[in-house]
């Protein structure tokens, strides 16, 4: 398998095969790193890491498993930079590829990050944008495959704000790699019906399904993994927190939902962070202003056994790993 100069921008530019070999590689630079053996794959490189939102798993994530491939990091934070601001995408892509070998980014539109790969040398991976987060469904299949032994014929239940990075990201990922996609919503939460087309086709060649489903209830009978995200996404205005409650609460991730899919072995995951309690700044306000404990899923589901998102934030060092030194 050879992937070396490829950009990581959204898995449906990878096959099953390729997603399966970086899980594969991240499992075994995984073992290796528990095991304390070195494993410095890229010496001598090194990397920019673009962020023009927030984060803590991803920045920290490709951060550290840099440093343990042997590579040197740059981070540029969203207000560091000239980008956007007095450089344009084609310029600075060009500049920092003349210096680094490989560029991370984080930020809005999509067509950023491939306008960023188009005029870069070196390959750019896709650190979160609107319309997806490919690295973190690397971590989440690594994570549900290390529960279960195997992905494909998971029944995977997606339920929340389907529209948005994580909705999109994980119907591809589960396309691609035979997984049986449910995504529960209300209608005008669905993802776009060009990508669902899309990623029906890739499901009639894996052998996956994708359906969607309104009602609770009916989606999770059967589930093997749960999954949900924020309401509101960064980027998004404070204004839609209200319009968001009001439509999504049914759909909240609680302890009578997780009864429902008639499994003692059902998982629930999160890409987090996670509003679970009102223990942040944004949890708290919204939890009092809406007379509510949680939001997406509640700290008494988020603590269970049942949970396994510390797991899954782990993967990703692990699987990001693996993309860099894989790529490089
Ligand atoms: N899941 C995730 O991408 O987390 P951060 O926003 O902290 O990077
Ligand atoms: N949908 C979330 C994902 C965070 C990892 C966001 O874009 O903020």
């Amino acid at each position: 398998m050879d992937l070396k100069g490829k950009d990581f921008l959204t898995l449906l530019d990878f096959t099953q095969e390729e997603i399966l070999y970086l899980l594969d590689l991240a499992a075994e630079l995984k073992a290796q790193k528990k095991a304390g053996i070195p494993h410095k794959l890229c010496q001598g490189k090194n990397i920019a890491l673009i962020f023009e939102k927030t984060s803590t798993r991803t920045r920290c994530s490709f951060e550290v498993a840099a440093y343990d491939l042997g590579m040197g990091v740059t981070y540029l934070d969203p207000t560091a930079s000239q980008i956007g601001k007095k450089e344009s995408i084609a310029d600075t892509a060009r500049v920092l590829s003349s210096i680094y070998d490989g560029i991370e980014y984080r930020g809005f539109g999509q067509e950023i990050v491939e306008d960023l790969a188009k005029y870069s040398a070196v390959p750019v991976w896709n650190g979160l944008t609107n319309e997806y987060h490919p690295t973190q469904i690397l971590a989440d299949m690594l994570t549900i495959r290390e529960q279960f032994g195997y992905l494909k014929g998971i029944e995977f239940v997606y339920i929340g704000d389907a529209r948005y990075n994580m909705g999109n990201s994980l119907m591809i990922g589960c396309a691609k790699l035979g997984l049986n996609f449910t995504a529960c919503c209300p209608e005008n939460y669905k993802p776009n019906a060009d990508l669902i087309k899309t990623c029906k086709e890739i499901a009639a060649t894996t052998g996956a399904t994708i359906r969607f489903e309104t009602d609770p209830a009916a989606a999770v009978k059967n589930a093997d993994v749960i999954y949900t995200d924020v309401w509101v996404s960064m980027g998004e205005p404070a204004e839609v927190w209200e319009k968001r409650i009001a439509e999504l609460l049914p759909y909240q991730v609680n302890k009578e939902l997780m009864a429902k899919t008639g499994k003692q072995t059902t998982v629930f995951m999160h890409c987090l962070p996670s509003f679970h309690d009102l223990k942040t700044k944004i949890g708290k306000e919204m939890g009092e202003r809406f007379n509510l404990t949680a939001l997406e899923v509640t700290d008494e589901v988020f603590e269970s056994a049942q949970s396994i998102v510390f797991a899954e934030a782990e993967n990703r060092m692990h699987t990001i790993k693996a993309l860099m030194a894989a790529t490089l």
